[in-house]
């Protein structure tokens, strides 16, 4: 099993708190994992992991932040295929069609695309952080 990196984006630490959760969880599965918010991790250094799972919230008007996560993942898309991908995020108002939109552009990189991308309304409940904690484990095993 490779290297994993778990890289998200958080304004009010709702996705942050679903990546510290789902990091648990793959450690959980004796996963190589690294937490990185995505400041502190360039393209280049993200694509030399073998699995990636990746979180951002629906901002904007449903869509991923604009000037940190946007530009970090159109910068790894054209290097994602082949790659084992997650992807994760909270979510306000929404019917999560952020989620939906960058599924359909994971899968168009040619990425293996791990389940639907976990989502959970704003901040996440214990039962929440446990779900978040499953999805890493079962990432381990994909
Ligand atoms: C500027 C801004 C834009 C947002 N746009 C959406 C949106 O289009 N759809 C939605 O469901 N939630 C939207 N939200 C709500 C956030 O996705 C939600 O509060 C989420 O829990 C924030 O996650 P974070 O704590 O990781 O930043 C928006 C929030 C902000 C601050």
């Amino acid at each position: 099993m490779g290297k994993t990196a778990v890289v998200y984006w958080s304004g009010t630490g709702n996705t942050e708190a679903m990546a510290k959760a789902i990091t648990e969880g793959l450690k959980s599965e004796n996963s190589e994992v690294t937490l990185y918010n995505v400041s502190e991790i360039t393209a280049e250094q993200a694509l030399d992991f073998e699995r990636l799972v990746l979180g951002c919230p629906s901002m904007g008007a449903e869509v991923l932040e604009e000037m940190e996560f946007d530009p970090f993942f159109s910068d790894i898309e054209k290097g994602l295929s082949g790659k084992k991908v997650a992807l994760f995020g909270s979510y306000g108002w929404g019917d999560g069609e952020w989620m939906r939109d960058w599924q359909s552009r994971t899968e168009a990189t040619g990425a293996s695309l791990f389940e639907e991308g976990l989502i959970i309304n704003e901040t996440p409940s214990e039962d929440d952080l446990a779900q978040c904690a499953q999805f890493g484990a079962r990432f381990s095993r994909f």
